[in-house]
């Protein structure tokens, strides 16, 4: 069969060229807010008395079954009608006749295309929102199961202060709360509608955009043609939403990999969630989070893919933009395979508390504490800085955690120091120290985990 634009020319598409500019293997992912957009533009068509009301009856009931054939698998694609557009506008006029062909009326396939675009990935932001949702819920459970485990802190991955684990699960339920409301931002300008710009330039119908855009649920319309079927911002912001998303679960990946190894033994993740080795039968890989912190990669790609895509691209619609697609398909794809596995491994993650304690009994980290104690007592803390410093130091040679140091050993470095010290440095005494708002005193935790569940039911059902 001819093509929908053939009149104009006088020789078949060479094979390879269809084959090069055909979108239709990846945008049939398309194919259900295609047929939306189609039967709200005929509505309005109707509406507006540009298609007989009993032609438009013709064209919905025609689209309808064009979607029941697309979702039962029946509908057949074809590279030659190059993409989903013309692939349904095809299907639509095989199965009404020449009437399909009043569709296409004051519309071009630009504003289609980016109609499409905005609905699709609408559907998504949603999605996403919910599913990161579900890993702040599974980090907070942690959390309260966690109110009282004490962990080394780190800064520069040296022990610093200690912390309870409870802290370092909520920040992570932080950063994923800015990930939301960085998507419930980008919303707004999503739900813009272009169609009616035409090709580029508006219509000469009198189409009426408001009502196509009240119908699809868009809270507005584009205010200029151009911009409308020129515009992808609102892709490359959800491709810089969701690496910044990557990048923070690659984050805790490497978090999750290096305490499930040996050397540190923090947390053990249930078997469900790792693999093993073909030749070590001892091994247990941290698979998921490896491939996460791995696949983080791809979806920068995306990101900077589309971006060099629209970089000095003149308005309006170009044929490269139909680039902006397969990116944003991986990104997706990429994104919710890593959300739905991080929620449940998180759940169902063994935090070895002992172990935690443990680390925390051997090593230095309330050294700020005695400094502090210092402090206190009037030395300047730089002073009481080089004072513990030393006193530190004193250990390592000998073998000595603070804890071990008798008061006479204390005495050495100040004699600022009395018995009051040995309390001062206890773990669940250094981390209640730090009761400031956001701090890791267990009040200031629990009430962070009030603050997050609060929250939590805010984003419910966005
Ligand atoms: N498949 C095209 C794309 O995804 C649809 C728009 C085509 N428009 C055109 N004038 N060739 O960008």
């Amino acid at each position: 069969m001819s093509k929908l634009w053939g009149g104009r020319f006088t020789k078949k598409t060479d094979q390879l060229v269809e084959e090069y500019t055909a979108s239709i293997t990846f945008d049939k992912a398309l194919a259900e807010e295609d047929i939306q957009g189609s039967l709200a533009h005929v509505t309005m068509l109707g509406k507006q008395g540009i298609v007989p009301q009993e032609d438009v009856e013709t064209i919905k009931a025609g689209l309808l079954r064009v979607l029941e054939r697309i979702r039962s698998g029946e509908q057949q694609f074809s590279i030659s009608d190059e993409d989903i557009h013309m692939n349904i506008e095809k299907a639509l006029i095989d199965d009404v006749g020449p009437v399909g062909g009043k569709l296409h009326t004051g519309r071009s396939r630009n504003d289609q295309v980016a109609t499409d675009m905005h609905l699709w990935l609408r559907k998504r932001v949603v999605e996403f929102v919910e599913l990161l949702r579900k890993l702040q819920e599974a980090l907070i459970g942690q959390a309260k199961a966690n109110i009282d485990t004490i962990v080394p802190g780190y800064t520069h991955l040296q022990r610093a202060q200690p912390i309870l684990f409870a802290h370092h699960m909520m920040a992570y339920v932080s950063m994923f709360g800015r990930d939301i409301e960085r998507l419930q931002d980008s919303y707004k300008r999503i739900n813009v509608l272009p169609l009616g710009a035409g090709a580029l330039a508006g219509t000469t119908f009198p189409i009426d955009r408001h009502f196509v855009a009240e119908q699809l649920n868009f809270d507005r319309v584009y205010e200029n043609s151009l911009d409308a079927v020129s515009d992808r911002d609102f892709i490359v912001e959800f491709l810089a939403d969701a690496a910044i998303i990557m990048m923070h679960l690659s984050r805790l990946s490497e978090e999750l990999i290096m305490w499930s190894s040996t050397e540190f033994s923090f947390v053990e993740l249930d078997d469900a969630f790792c693999t093993g080795s073909s030749i070590m039968p001892q091994k247990k890989n941290p698979d998921v989070p490896e491939l996460v912190r791995g696949k983080t990669g791809r979806v920068y790609g995306d990101l900077i893919g589309l971006l060099t895509v629209l970089k000095s691209l003149p308005l309006a619609y170009n044929k490269d933009m139909q680039e902006d697609k397969e990116g944003m398909f991986d990104t997706v794809t990429t994104l919710q395979g890593a959300l739905q596995l991080f929620a449940p491994m998180i759940a169902t993650m063994k935090v070895n508390q002992s172990r935690m304690r443990q680390a925390v009994n051997q090593d230095f980290s309330n050294a700020t504490d005695i400094a502090d104690f210092l402090v206190n007592k009037g030395l300047p803390f730089r002073q009481a800085h080089e004072v513990i410093g030393k006193t530190v130091l004193y250990c390592i040679e000998n073998n000595k955690y603070l804890l071990d140091l008798s008061l006479d050993e204390f005495k050495q470095f100040s004699e600022l120091f009395d018995e009051r010290i040995y309390d001062v440095l206890q773990p669940e005494q250094v981390v209640n120290a730090r009761n400031v708002y956001g701090g890791t005193a267990k009040p200031q935790v629990e009430a962070a985990i009030s603050r997050a569940e609060e929250a939590l039911q805010a984003t419910a059902g966005w």
